[in-house]
This record gives C-alpha cells, sequence and structure tokens, in this order.
C-alpha cells in the first residue's frame, strides 16, 4: 500500500446513525477503499440530533456543545481507522469531514453543518478538509447533492446510468457515460429515502429500522394515503433541488396522517402505513428515473440501463424488488454487484472531496446544484 495516497473521510448523514469512516488510497487513476467504519453514535447524541428535524431550535450554548460533541466522535473514528490499520497521522495526506447536518435551507441560502473541523485537525494531528456546501451555496447553488460528482468517478462506464443512493433522503444520479458529448453527471434528492420508515418503525415497532423491509412487505399500501403524500409542493418541483428532515419529518407525517383519517374515516394500521412510506420512496425515484431519462438520453439503447443503488437502503431487498417491478426497462442492482460497499460511498467522497481541495481542483456540480460555476469546495483547517 503507497501511504503517500491515503485519506481519511468522515460522514454522518441525515439518519444520524453512526459516523461513517473511511480509509481511502487515491491514485491519480484508481480510487480503491482500504477500510470502513461505523461506529455508532451515542444514543443521548443521535437523540438530540434527530430532536432536531421536528423542532430545529438550539440555545447558543446547546449548539455550541453538540458542534464539539459530534467533532470528537468524528474524531474518535479516523483515530480508530488508524489503530485498526496500524498507521501514524503523518501517513495520512488529509481527512475529508462532511459534519453533521442540521439544518438544511437552500432558500435561505444556508446549509448548516457542525463538527468543527479544528477539533478534528489538533486533535488527530491531520490537515482536515470541511464545511463543503457552503462555497457552492455562495455561488447560487443549493449546496446539494453532491454524490453526483463522485458517483461519475465511481461508476461511470461509456453507457448511461443511474446511482440511487438511499440514506435518509434520496437522490438520483445520471452519470450520460463517457462516450457522451457532455458528460457531465446531473442529479437531486427526490425526497425521503429511509427517514420517515426509520421513524415509525421507532415509534411503533420498537425498531430503529425495517430490516430487509420485513414488515413493510406485510402490509398493504394504502394508495389514497399515498397519493395524499404525493402532493408535498417538493415532488413536482423542477430540479435543481434538494431538501431535508427539516421538510420530510414525522411532524410532517402525522399532520398527513391526520388528515387523511379525518377527511376518510379510515384508520392506517401500522404496518399499512410502513408499506405505503416504503412505496412513496420507490415510486418517487422511479417516477425521476423515468422522467431524467425522457429528458437526457439521446437514443434508445438496447440495453437495459444500469440503476446502482447506494446507502442503507441497498439493503432493503423488498424496497429493491418494487424499484425494480416499477423500472422494467432498467437493471436495479445494489452496488455490492459492482464490488463496491453502498455504506462507504459517501464517507469515500469527503477523501476524495479533501484530495481535490488540496489539488486545488474544481468539482463538476453546477449542472447538479444550479450554481453559477463549478467551485473549489470546502475550507483546510491545519493540525
Ligand atoms: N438491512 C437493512 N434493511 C433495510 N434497511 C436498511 C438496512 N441496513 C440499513 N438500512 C437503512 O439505511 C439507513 C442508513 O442509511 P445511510 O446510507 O447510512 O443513511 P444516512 O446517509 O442518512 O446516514 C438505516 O437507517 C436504515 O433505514
Ligand atoms: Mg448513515
Amino acid at each position: 500500500m503507497s501511504k503517500s495516497c491515503l485519506y481519511i473521510g468522515l460522514m454522518s448523514g441525515t439518519s444520524a446513525d453512526g459516523v461513517d469512516a473511511a480509509l481511502v488510497q487515491i491514485k491519480p487513476d484508481k480510487i480503491q477503499l482500504i477500510d470502513f467504519i461505523s461506529p455508532s453514535l451515542p444514543e443521548a447524541l443521535k437523540h438530540s440530533l434527530l430532536a432536531l428535524n421536528d423542532s430545529p431550535t438550539l440555545s447558543l450554548e446547546q449548539f455550541s456543545q453538540l458542534s464539539f460533541d459530534i467533532a470528537l466522535q468524528f474524531s474518535q473514528a479516523a483515530q480508530t481507522l488508524l489503530v485498526k490499520n496500524n498507521l501514524h497521522a503523518n501517513e495520512i495526506q488529509a481527512i475529508g469531514s462532511h459534519g453533521q447536518t442540521i439544518y438544511h435551507a437552500p432558500h435561505i441560502p444556508m446549509s448548516l453543518q457542525i463538527g468543527h473541523p479544528a477539533f478534528i485537525a489538533k486533535t488527530t494531528g491531520i490537515q482536515t478538509v470541511a464545511d463543503f456546501r457552503v462555497d457552492d451555496m455562495a455561488l447560487g447553488g443549493q449546496g446539494a447533492p453532491f454524490a453526483p460528482a463522485f458517483h461519475q468517478v465511481l461508476f461511470e462506464e461509456d453507457q448511461a446510468c443511474f446511482v440511487v443512493n438511499i440514506g435518509g433522503i434520496a437522490n438520483i444520479s445520471y452519470l450520460p457515460g463517457n462516450s457522451h458529448p457532455n458528460p457531465a453527471p446531473i442529479g437531486y434528492d427526490t425526497g425521503p429515502g429511509n427517514a420517515l420508515m426509520d421513524e415509525v418503525c421507532q415509534q411503533f415497532f420498537d425498531r430503529g429500522f425495517d430490516e430487509n423491509g420485513e414488515l413493510a412487505k406485510q402490509g398493504e399500501v394504502d394508495n389514497k394515503l399515498l397519493s395524499q403524500l404525493l402532493t408535498h409542493p417538493y415532488f413536482l418541483k423542477a430540479h435543481p433541488k434538494s431538501t431535508g428532515r427539516e421538510t420530510f419529518n414525522q411532524s410532517w407525517l402525522e399532520e398527513m396522517i391526520q388528515h387523511y383519517e379525518h377527511s376518510s374515516g379510515i384508520t392506517v394500521g401500522k404496518q399499512d402505513l410502513l408499506s405505503t412510506l416504503c412505496e412513496l420512496t420507490v415510486c418517487t425515484i422511479a417516477t425521476e428515473i423515468k422522467k431524467v431519462t425522457t429528458e437526457h438520453s439521446q437514443e434508445e439503447s438496447s440495453l437495459k440501463t444500469a440503476v446502482w443503488i447506494v446507502g442503507g437502503g441497498a439493503y432493503n431487498e423488498h424496497l429493491l424488488s418494487l424499484l425494480q417491478n416499477q423500472l422494467p426497462q432498467y437493471q436495479v442492482k445494489s452496488s455490492t454487484a459492482k464490488q463496491i460497499n453502498p455504506n462507504a460511498i459517501e464517507a469515500m467522497m469527503c477523501a476524495w472531496l479533501a484530495q481535490q481541495r488540496i489539488a486545488l481542483k474544481t468539482i463538476p456540480l453546477s449542472a447538479v446544484t444550479g450554481a453559477k460555476r463549478d467551485a473549489i469546495l470546502g475550507g483546510h483547517w491545519l493540525p
């Protein structure tokens, strides 16, 4: 292993399920995952973060404490990777830290990631690159999603394909293929991924998430409730667009269910609710994939277009089979079929963003985010 090309990427998504930490070797022609860990966040910390989705208010004291606590969790994850791989800090080129998003508000525009990078740099002894999203926003962009640029690096082939990240929120990337005259990726958030299903599992089934979609599989989709959920204006908006758990959260869901139950006189069973939410994720993703294909595909291909699924949702077999049913002209597969760990991609992206920032490379995202131009992303903290 050439130690001159090693980077660490740190990420915690909107699910707040843990700190994803990837040790990555980045060479000009190849990006390789060396190791990946995902230590859970302490329950109290996770609880504080998830509570912010429904009630995004904090005192400055609480905000400062949270930013410090998250930074230490991120730093510890990086240090665990070093020990596990018998590496010293000076063998790592840089850390790329996404931080924990606690408020994503493109309308302001502002996207707030916490876990101050100064603490990560100083406690690990490794220069740290962070705060990637605000540069894009300062240029009029959505500041999200960033995944399409990295999906292009990992997944691009001659043929066009899609990559769908199903985290708390879901986002799609369309990669036109390197034989296309304009291979720049496009992509956007489609809406909820696992977030609402996780909420229902935690509230009514005493479990963090619906393992392999077993519960959703046993229920029935309530099509009238589904139609009502689909009236959310976000689904009708044209891209560029991005969203978060400030928009799709338990409060919104409860309001929609109450309205539906009140007007229909029907009480929605909890298992049917899960099936309906699973269907909501599936049909919003499928609709956008078909829309992007119509808008961008140059010619009919005889090959079925690949739809690679990444993020925690890639492990939900039920969801994947529903998506395949809705997309018979496509081949829906977890990225494991391409020997890429679905869980590690976002943390790998952070390592890559750090490497790109230090090399002063612009990231091709303006077609995704709507920014005025592509930019060098992130601030740089020294150890
Ligand atoms: N075996 C599985 N079956 C169903 N869902 C899963 C499984 N493993 C992970 N998930 C889902 O993936 C989520 C975590 O996905 P992740 O990509 O880490 O999201 P985020 O980026 O928002 O943190 C979990 O909360 C859960 O909903
Ligand atoms: Mg996660």
